[in-house]
C-alpha cells in the first residue's frame, strides 16, 4: 500500500511517499480502507518529535516509534481482528488511528465508531481530535452560561464554538480579523478581534477555552468572572522542551490557591466521545469547517499549511 513514511525526526523534508506492506490487525483491532486523514498540530509535534516531552511520552526517544504519520482518520473496516464485536467488514468509521497517511491503518475498536451519515468522509477525518478535545474542554458546560473561546477560528475552536452555543451557552469567539465572519456563523453572539481588542473586550466568562496558548494565566483569568474555570488546551508557542506544558503545570499548582478553577487539558481520543460528536453532527448542531483538502501524495504541503498556524477549521489529506 501507500504511504507517508518518516525513519527520523525532522521537517516535511524527512517525509516520503513509499509502498510498504498492509499493517495487519491485532486482538481487538480494526484494518481501516484510508478514505481520509485529519491534519491538525499533533502531526507536527510527532513529525518533529517536538516538544522533547512527546518523545518521552512513548512515541519513540531516537526515532518514532510508528513510521507512518497522521492520526485522525475517516474510512471504511477492511477487516477486523479477533474478539471484535462492534465493528464488522463494511462499515464507516471514523476516529483514530496510527498511521493515517496511508490506503490503510491499524486502529483499536475503543478509538473508532459510525461515520456521521450526512458527512462526507473529509469531513469526518476532521472531527476526531479536534472535536473530542473541544467536548471535553467544554465538560459541564451548560444553557445560559458564558463561554469565551481563544482560537475560535482553527481546528478545535471551530468545534468548541458550535458545542457551546448547542449548549445554549453564550459563546464569545476570539479570532483574527478574516475569520470574524465565519465565527459568528458557526454560533458566536460577539466575536472579538485579536488584533484590534483585548480579550476582556467582552467581559467576564464562566469558561474560558485557550486554544491559542500565547497569553499568559493572569491575563487569561481576567476575562473570567470570580468562581469561573480556565481550559488550556495548548498553544505552538511553548519552548523545544516542554511546549507550554508548563504553563499547565503551573495552572494545577497555582489553582487550588485562586477562586477559579485552572484546568490543563490532555484530552482522551475514545469511541463514547465521537459517538456524542455523531449525534451533534446528524442533528444539525455540530458542521466540521474544512480549510483545505491535499491528495495523499501532498501530505507534506498540508503538514506545512497547518504549521502556519492559521488554517480555518481543518485540513484534510484525501486518500
Ligand atoms: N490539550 C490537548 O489535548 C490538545 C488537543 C488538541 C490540540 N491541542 C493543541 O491546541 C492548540 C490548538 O489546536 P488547533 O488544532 O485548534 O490549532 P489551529 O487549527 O492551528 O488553531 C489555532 C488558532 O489559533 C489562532 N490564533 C493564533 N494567534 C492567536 C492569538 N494571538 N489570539 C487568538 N487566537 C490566535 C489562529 O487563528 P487566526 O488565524 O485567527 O490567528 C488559529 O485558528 C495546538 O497547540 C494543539 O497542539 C491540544
Amino acid at each position: 500500500m501507500k504511504a507517508i513514511v518518516q525513519h527520523r525526526y525532522g521537517s516535511t523534508e524527512t517525509l516520503a511517499l513509499k509502498e510498504i506492506d498492509w499493517p495487519v490487525p491485532g486482538p481487538g483491532q480494526v484494518l481501516v480502507r484510508v478514505r481520509a486523514a485529519g491534519i491538525g498540530p499533533d502531526v507536527t509535534h510527532l513529525m518533529t518529535g517536538k516538544p522533547y516531552l512527546v518523545r518521552l511520552m512513548g512515541f519513540g526517544l531516537r526515532r518514532p516509534k510508528v513510521a507512518v504519520r497522521g492520526r485522525d482518520v475517516a474510512g471504511v473496516v477492511e477487516a477486523v481482528g479477533p474478539g471484535v464485536s462492534r465493528l464488522a467488514p463494511g462499515e464507516e468509521v471514523f476516529g483514530t488511528c496510527e498511521g493515517s497517511l496511508a490506503e490503510y491503518a491499524v486502529a483499536d475498536e475503543g478509538v473508532l465508531t459510525r461515520k456521521p451519515a450526512n458527512l462526507s468522509f473529509d469531513q469526518a477525518a476532521a472531527v476526531p481530535i479536534s472535536g473530542g478535545t473541544a467536548l471535553q474542554g467544554l465538560h459541564g458546560v451548560h444553557k445560559g452560561q458564558r463561554v469565551l473561546v481563544i482560537g475560535a477560528g482553527g481546528g478545535v475552536g471551530t468545534f468548541a464554538v458550535q458545542i457551546a452555543a448547542s449548549r445554549g451557552a453564550h459563546v464569545t469567539g476570539v479570532c483574527g480579523p478574516a475569520k470574524l465572519d465565519m465565527v459568528r456563523d458557526l454560533g458566536a453572539e460577539r466575536v472579538i478581534d485579536y488584533t484590534t481588542e483585548d480579550i476582556t473586550a467582552a467581559g467576564h466568562h464562566d469558561l474560558v477555552l485557550d486554544a491559542a496558548g500565547c497569553r499568559t494565566l493572569r491575563h487569561l483569568r481576567r476575562a473570567l468572572r470570580p468562581k469561573g474555570t480556565l481550559v488550556i488546551v495548548g498553544g505552538e508557542n511553548g519552548g523545544n522542551w516542554l511546549g507550554g506544558v508548563d504553563r499547565t503545570l503551573r495552572a494545577a499548582l497555582w489553582s487550588p490557591f485562586v477562586g477559579h478553577q485552572l484546568r490543563g487539558l490532555i484530552s482522551k481520543e475514545r469511541a463514547e466521545d465521537f459517538d456524542v460528536l455523531r449525534e451533534l453532527i446528524e442533528d444539525g448542531a455540530v458542521t466540521p469547517v474544512l480549510d483545505r483538502t491535499f491528495p495523499l501524495e501532498r501530505a507534506a504541503e498540508a503538514i506545512d499549511h497547518v504549521h502556519g498556524g492559521h488554517t480555518t477549521g481543518k485540513v484534510v489529506v484525501s486518500v
